[in-house]
């Protein structure tokens, strides 16, 4: 069975280490109660379920192809907004399909191997078209690395991890679009992802989370080390990084960009449909009526820039400035909060 990884496999560069039990009671006692055990890189921290110990060198040897598109985002950036656009774009005369095949179904987010259990559920059609598709594949190998292996064709993939875990040849691979969202509203809607967690739910108040987001408490780790490790890749010809907050104001605009990046040409009609066809609105509804095992509630929850000013009071706002001025260093970004 093609598992993504056939070529010789590669030593990981990092190590993968048990988070201390001192450090997952912290996290307990901010609300993340369901954390019994959690595994994080070194020296770069990112935290993650103990699946991604077993996995960590599935994801760091995974083979990406020249055709895939892969979108790469901190989680809460847009990812799903993204991958719909791309995938809209290129296939511009297949739009009719995504109303009735999930957008999960049509790309392929290799990190659902983290979060789902080790035994999906026998009527999950996502395990039904793993068996059909890879009858020799063994699930603890990753379902849905083992899926996007054996698709032949072009591939959307979504990954939230960074750079640095997944394959070193990956820019000169293929084309990567990564997302970026400013950095109070992605922290409002990781809060809001979290808490409405069905299985393991997040049950501590905002601030409690905001603690844990500042402080490497959260999967994937500190958003300032993913978004720096796309800004030293800038300028790279396979890398295009586009900003939520320009998606709002000007998709249009940046439809038009990604269509050039991905040398997809697209006149005008069709960028139009693209754009409707991934609106909030229109996600949102496929997404209720076609997603059958739905782990997050209420998952397109509100799609607006600036709900930050609904979530934080100003101590907490100012806690977040405070934080985000020590971090922005040598990133040339005026996020935008409005
Ligand atoms: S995840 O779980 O990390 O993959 O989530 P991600 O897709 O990165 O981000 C989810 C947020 O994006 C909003 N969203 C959209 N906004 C505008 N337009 C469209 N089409 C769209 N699709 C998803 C989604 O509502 C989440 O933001 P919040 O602020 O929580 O509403």
């Amino acid at each position: 069975m093609a598992s993504g990884c056939e070529g010789a496999e590669r030593p990981l560069p990092f190590r993968v280490e048990e988070v201390p039990e001192d450090e997952i009671k912290r996290l307990q006692g901010l609300g993340f109660e369901d954390y019994p055990q959690l595994v994080r890189t070194e020296p770069t921290l990112a935290y993650f379920r103990p699946s991604y110990a077993r996995l960590a060198s599935a994801f760091y040897n995974f083979e990406f192809r020249p055709d895939d598109v892969v979108v790469l985002t901190y989680p809460k950036s847009g990812t799903n907004w993204t991958s719909e656009l791309v995938w809209a774009l290129r296939n511009p005369e297949a739009l009719h399909l995504g109303e009735r095949v999930a957008a999960s179904e049509r790309c392929f987010f290799i990190d659902m191997d983290i979060h789902r259990p080790t035994l999906p559920a026998e009527g999950d059609p996502t395990y039904q078209r793993f068996v059909a598709t890879c009858p020799k594949g063994r699930v603890e190998d990753g379902v849905q690395l083992q899926l996007a292996a054996a698709h032949k064709d072009p591939r959307v993939i979504k990954t939230h991890l960074r750079f640095d875990l997944l394959r070193q040849d990956l820019l000169d691979t293929c084309k990567v679009v990564y997302t970026v969202r400013n950095p109070k509203d992605t922290c409002v809607s990781y809060f809001h992802h979290s808490s409405n967690n069905i299985r393991s739910k997040f049950k501590g108040d905002f601030s409690n989370f905001v603690e844990a987001y500042i402080s490497y408490g959260i999967n994937y780790g500190s958003y300032w080390d993913h978004i720096r490790q796309a800004w030293q890749r800038k300028g790279h010809r396979n890398l295009h990084i586009m900003f939520y907050e320009d998606l709002k104001t000007d998709i249009h605009g940046e439809l038009r960009k990604l269509a050039n990046f991905l040398q997809l040409d697209r006149d005008d009609d069709q960028l139009k449909a693209v754009a409707e066809h991934a609106s909030f609105e229109q996600m949102k509804s496929r997404h209720e009526r076609l997603s059958t095992n739905p782990m997050i509630r209420n998952f397109f929850r509100k799609g607006q820039v600036g709900d930050w000013k609904n979530a934080a009071s100003e101590e907490l706002n100012n806690k977040m400035d405070e934080w985000i001025r020590e971090n922005c260093h040598g990133l040339d970004i005026s996020f935008k909060y409005e």
